[in-house]
C-alpha cells in the first residue's frame, strides 16, 4: 500500500483510514490534516496515524484523499495548488465534478473522483469511481486500493454516470432504511411487538441481500421462486404491484439523480 495523505479527518476518513490499517497498512505512512481538534485527537489515538492541524505541516505523499465537505473544497484546493506536482488526487467530496476540482488546484489534472455510501462505516460500502482518462492505469488501481479497503468499486466510463451512482448507491442506504421502517410499521399494525418487528425486518433484509449476494442468482429468479402460486408471497406481491412500488422505486432515483445533477452543478459555481 502507498503512503496516504488525507485532507479532512472526518466521518468517511475515519473509515476508509480504519480500512486501510485492518488491510495492513502501516498507521505511520497515513497522515491526515484535521483542523478540528476533538477529531484530530481521536484519529491519532485510534488508529496511530500521523495528524496535523494545518494543510502547511503536512509532508504530502504520492497519494491525497480530499475528504472534506464539498463546500470546503475550494479553499483547500487553493491551499494544495501551489504544492502539487505528480500527486494523484482522489476526490470523495459528493457532487464535485473533475472539471471544476482542476480548476480549483490550478490545473492539476490526476484527479479520480469517488462516490462512496455510508455503509464504508462498517466496510460493507459500495463506491462508484470516475478518472479522465489521462489518468493512467496504475493511478487509477491505487484510488481504487484505497476504497476497496471499505467495501467493492465500480468504475464508470462517463461523468454523469456517477449522478446515477450517487442515486442508486448513494442515497441507496435510506431508501433501505425507508423499506425497513415501513416493514416494521407493518409488523406491528399485525400485533407483533416493535423488538420482534426490528428482528424480523432486520434480519429478512440481511438474509435476503446475503443469498442474493452468495447465491449469485437474478433477484427475479430468486423472487419466483418463493412465489408459490396462491400462496402468501403472490398476494403480498400482488398488492406491492397495485400500489405502483416498482415504478415508485424509478422515480425516487430518477428525482435523486436529477438532484445530484444540480448539486453539481451549483457546486462548480463555488469558486
Ligand atoms: N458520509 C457519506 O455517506 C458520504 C458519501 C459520499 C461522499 N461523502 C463525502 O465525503 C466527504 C467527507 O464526509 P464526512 O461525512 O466524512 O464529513 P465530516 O465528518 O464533516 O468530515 C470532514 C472533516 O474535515 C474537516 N475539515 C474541514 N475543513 C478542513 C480543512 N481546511 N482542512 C482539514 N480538515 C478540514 C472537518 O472539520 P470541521 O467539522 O471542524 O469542519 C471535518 O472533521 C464529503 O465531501 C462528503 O460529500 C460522504
Amino acid at each position: 500500500m502507498h503512503k496516504v495523505s488525507f485532507i479532512g479527518g472526518g466521518n468517511m476518513a475515519a473509515a476508509i483510514i480504519g480500512g486501510l490499517i485492518s488491510s495492513g497498512a502501516q498507521p505511520t505512512d497515513i497522515e491526515v490534516v484535521e483542523i478540528n481538534p476533538d477529531a484530530r485527537a481521536n484519529l491519532a489515538a485510534r488508529f496511530g496515524v500521523v495528524t496535523h492541524t494545518d494543510l502547511s505541516q503536512a509532508r504530502l505523499h504520492a497519494l491525497i484523499v480530499l475528504a472534506v465537505k464539498p463546500q470546503s473544497l475550494p479553499d483547500v484546493a487553493a491551499m494544495l495548488a501551489s504544492r502539487l506536482d505528480s500527486h494523484l488526487v482522489l476526490s470523495i467530496a459528493a457532487g464535485v465534478r473533475v472539471a471544476d476540482l482542476a480548476r480549483w488546484l490550478g490545473g492539476h489534472t490526476r484527479i479520480v473522483r469517488a462516490m462512496p455510501n455510508t455503509p464504508a462505516l462498517v466496510q460493507a460500502g459500495i463506491s462508484g469511481l470516475f478518472s479522465s482518462p489521462e489518468v493512467g492505469q496504475e493511478a487509477r488501481s491505487q484510488a481504487e486500493a484505497v476504497l476497496r479497503a471499505v467495501g467493492g468499486v465500480v468504475w464508470v466510463a462517463d461523468e454523469p454516470q456517477l449522478d446515477a451512482v450517487t442515486a442508486v448507491s448513494g442515497s441507496g442506504p435510506a431508501y433501505v432504511f425507508y423499506f425497513l421502517e415501513s416493514l416494521e410499521t407493518a409488523a406491528v399494525t399485525q400485533g407483533l411487538s416493535p423488538e420482534i418487528a426490528r428482528q424480523l425486518a432486520l434480519q429478512t433484509f440481511f438474509g435476503a441481500a446475503k443469498l442474493a449476494l452468495e447465491s449469485g442468482e437474478e433477484p427475479a429468479m430468486l423472487r419466483q421462486r418463493v412465489t408459490s402460486r396462491g400462496g402468501t408471497t403472490e398476494r403480498g406481491i400482488f398488492a406491492l404491484e397495485a400500489a405502483a412500488v416498482k415504478p415508485a422505486i424509478g422515480q425516487a432515483v430518477e428525482a435523486a439523480c436529477r438532484r445530484s445533477a444540480e448539486l453539481g452543478d451549483e457546486l462548480g459555481r463555488l469558486a
